[in-house]
């Protein structure tokens, strides 16, 4: 058996160590452009990203890094806020 000390410093290495593993970059590119969408039997041009209306999720876990590519291919000038 492992004095108190002794074991809280192993679970927090372990953790640490851990965390460090799964670290990871995670990835996007997205498009923004038009897109013909129909409500209510009226078609209206929407500005979405990927073609997906609501957007794409982006899924991290604490300590990733997040890289995110934005393509404005649409008519307007635009800024993306997080
Ligand atoms: C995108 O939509 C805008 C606003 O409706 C329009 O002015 C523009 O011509 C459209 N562009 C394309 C490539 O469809």
């Amino acid at each position: 058996m492992m004095p108190p000390t002794v074991f809280a410093f192993a679970l927090f290495a372990l953790t640490f160590i851990g965390s460090q593993a799964n670290a990871a970059t995670v990835e996007h590119t997205f498009h923004i452009r038009n897109l013909t969408v129909s409500r209510m039997c009226k078609e209206k041009v929407i500005l979405a990203v990927n073609d997906q209306y609501p957007g794409p999720a982006i899924e991290v876990a604490e300590g990733d890094s997040v890289v995110v590519h934005v393509i404005n291919e649409s008519p307007f000038d635009m800024t993306i806020h997080w």
